[in-house]
């Protein structure tokens, strides 16, 4: 029996974070939200409680998981040695959507690293999570709260809808503000490269080291990763998506001549763009999701996940998504679609007849 607990998101009560923090130090396992996505908590430093994560989202223990802290003080206590260049992002972007990879400390349980030399850690900046973390008195290890190679959750049901029945309790904080998980950023060994975009963007980032690269998502899932949890087909719907890229009027010329095709053949569409797409499509009959404005990567960001869940409720067969370009947050959605497509992108080169 999986118990879901209502929190408040600004506030949390003290009484609910307690019993939390009971279950996670007693080696239970406790979803919880970030800014970014729902976790998936256990103590970090208990190799048992750890083990039960991988195994309640059928994860394959060889994609380490990130350590979560209350502060950046803790952060020598779970990393071996701490570079300058992390102090300063620290500083800059703590509590927040960055995750550091850096060298591991002697406390790490293998289960946490996938036997890795390095760790990734960050300091949510949800008060809930920071409440939980605190109050357990010890790091958190967590994945995201979902089945591995689901769609990640941004609110409570989701994670109920993935992990009910496999793990102790849900802390319902509402949803989450960023939707898309935290940068994942290398400083180890050498050059500062971003392994996942996410809520932090790049070019905050270059503001403070310089260019930093991005790595690009390996293909294969068998192969040696360095991020093991960045291969494509990763956060995928159960439809069968496809993403296009390109300039704006051309993609919503070839999305609409695509979702006329499948509707002659008589496939159930659905379509994710921007709202002001939407007039330019929804005369065609199609399931429609709008992820927000294209005035604002944060809005799109943050109803990414729950517009692909909800396309998939609506018994879609296929998904036509649009790209939103490689700035700010545009990079992480991108990244993600690309994942929920397999690869399946069709880059638009002109305007089809
Ligand atoms: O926003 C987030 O990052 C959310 C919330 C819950 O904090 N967490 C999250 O965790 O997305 P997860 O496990 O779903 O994704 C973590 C990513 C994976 O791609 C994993 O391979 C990578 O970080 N990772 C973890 N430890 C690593 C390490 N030592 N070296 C390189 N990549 C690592
Ligand atoms: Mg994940």
């Amino acid at each position: 029996m999986t118990r879901c607990l209502k929190v408040n998101p600004e506030h949390p009560e003290p009484d609910v974070i307690a019993e939390a923090a009971a279950v996670i130090r007693g080696g239970g396992l406790v979803a919880f939200p970030t800014e970014t996505v729902y976790g998936l908590g256990a103590n970090a430093l208990d190799a048992q409680a750890v083990v039960g994560i991988f195994r309640a989202k059928e994860r394959p223990s060889n994609d380490p998981l990130i350590v979560h802290l209350a502060d950046a003080a803790q952060l020598s206590s779970v990393v071996a040695e701490v570079p300058d260049v992390a102090r300063d992002l620290a500083a800059e972007f703590w509590p927040g959507p960055l995750t550091l990879v850096l060298p591991r400390g002697p406390q790490i349980p293998d289960e946490v690293t996938a036997g890795g030399d390095t760790v990734a850690v960050r300091v949510p900046a949800h008060p809930v999570a920071r409440a939980l973390i605190a109050a357990a008195g010890v790091p958190i290890a967590a994945p995201s709260a979902n089945r591995f190679g689901r769609v990640s959750p941004t609110c409570a049901d989701h994670v109920m809808a993935d992990l009910s029945g496999r793990i102790d309790l849900v802390l319902d904080g509402g949803r989450t503000q960023v939707g898309v998980e935290s940068t994942v950023l290398s400083l180890w060994p050498d050059i500062p490269t971003i392994l996942r975009p996410g809520g932090i963007a790049r070019e905050s980032l270059e503001r403070l080291l310089g260019s930093v690269d991005v790595r690009q998502p390996s293909s294969a899932e068998g192969e040696t990763l360095i991020s093991p949890g960045t291969t494509i087909k990763h956060y995928a719907p159960r439809a069968k998506t496809t993403l296009y890229r390109g300039e704006r009027e051309a993609v919503l010329a070839r999305i609409r001549r695509d979702v006329s095709d499948y509707v002659a053949k008589g496939v159930t569409v659905g379509v994710l763009a921007a709202e002001e797409d939407l007039a330019l499509l929804m005369d065609l009959p199609a399931v429609y999701r709008s992820v927000g404005s294209i005035t604002s990567m944060e809005q799109i960001a943050q109803q990414l996940f729950a517009s692909l869940r909800s396309l998939d409720a609506a018994g879609v067969m296929v998904i036509l998504a649009r790209d939103f370009g490689p700035s700010g947050l545009g990079l992480a959605i991108r990244d993600r679609l690309t994942r929920a497509a397999a690869g399946d992108v069709i880059v638009v080169t002109e305007t089809s007849d």
